[in-house]
């Protein structure tokens, strides 16, 4: 790879931000882009890091912004797209507002930065695109129908886009994260309330209670920095990355047994 510069979304927090930290210690260029640039920290002192204000959801600020980072740095050898967030809940408890945004900034904000740089690195003949998937982007997991869906939709549209910008020697990653311990489960999470009916009032619940104990054995987000460089910097055509050891087993799992075994173990251990 000639050009160490890398653009990197939703870097105020979590996996974002360590990333940023990260590529900045091995020498990288960071374009650290936040939707509240006031969130940035220390990020802000570290040497090669410049920060941009980028909410996904915005197409005129990402086009601007992806062009100015481009200008800035002499072009993007690699882009992260990392802002997101995860929404619980019952689906039947959501409301038009939660399903859009949650797709809107999960899949589409993903979509809107490539389409910004995609005509650039197309004109260099270079570049590497590494979307943040998760493992809920490979299985169905309770109370996450609205994140599944967007992380699902970021699989089938990532190994698709694979084939096309191929010829144009840009490569196309996927980030498959088991839990991670950051704001996702706090701060940024959005919780849908359950209608008000007994057998979903229990599911949430005892769902709850079940996401509360995988997070205790949760990677920390430099394990995914990490992972997130070595894809970065490799020169193999290999798709699908898997930071953390949940998303091993759980992978394991799901792949060996009939899909109903599996969601009977799932159903068992979060006791619905
Ligand atoms: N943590 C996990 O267990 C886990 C597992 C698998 C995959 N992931 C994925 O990893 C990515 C990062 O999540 P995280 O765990 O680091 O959570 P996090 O600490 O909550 O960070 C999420 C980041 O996304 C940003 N963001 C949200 N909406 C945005 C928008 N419209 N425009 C720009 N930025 C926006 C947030 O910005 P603000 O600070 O402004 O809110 C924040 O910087 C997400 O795509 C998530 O789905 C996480």
């Amino acid at each position: 790879m000639k050009r160490k510069t890398v653009l990197i979304t939703g870097a105020s927090s979590g996996i974002g931000k360590e990333t940023v930290s990260y590529f900045a210690h091995k020498g990288w260029k960071v374009a650290a882009t936040m939707r509240d640039t006031s969130r940035a920290g220390q990020l802000k002192d570290l040497p090669g890091v410049a920060i941009y204000r980028l909410d996904v959801t915005q197409p005129h600020i990402v086009d601007e912004t992806i062009q100015k980072a481009w200008d800035d740095l002499d072009g993007i050898a690699v882009v992260i797209n990392n802002a997101g967030y995860g929404t619980l809940g019952t689906f039947e408890g959501a409301n038009d507002d939660q399903i859009i945004r949650q797709i809107d900034t999960n899949f589409l904000g993903t979509l809107r930065v490539i389409k910004a740089l995609l005509p650039l690195m197309r004109e260099r003949r270079e570049g590497t695109i590494i979307n943040l998937s998760s493992m809920a982007g490979r299985m169905g997991l309770p109370l996450y129908s609205l994140y599944n869906a967007s992380k699902y939709a970021i699989e089938g549209f990532t190994e698709s886009l694979y084939f096309e910008v191929r010829p144009f020697n840009i490569k196309v990653r996927l980030i498959e994260p088991g839990p991670v311990c950051t704001e996702f489960y706090g701060r940024s999470k959005e919780d849908i309330m359950p209608p008000d009916h007994e057998k979903y009032i229990a599911i949430s619940q005892k769902v709850a209670h079940f996401y509360n104990i995988t997070f205790k054995y949760a990677s920390a987000p430099k394990v995914v920095a990490k992972t997130i460089f070595k894809a970065a910097v490799s020169k193999r055509r290999k798709l699908r990355y898997k930071p953390g050891f949940q998303v091993h087993v759980y992978l394991f799992i799901y792949r060996l047994l009939p899909l109903s075994w599996f969601q009977k173990i799932i159903r068992v251990i979060t006791n619905i």
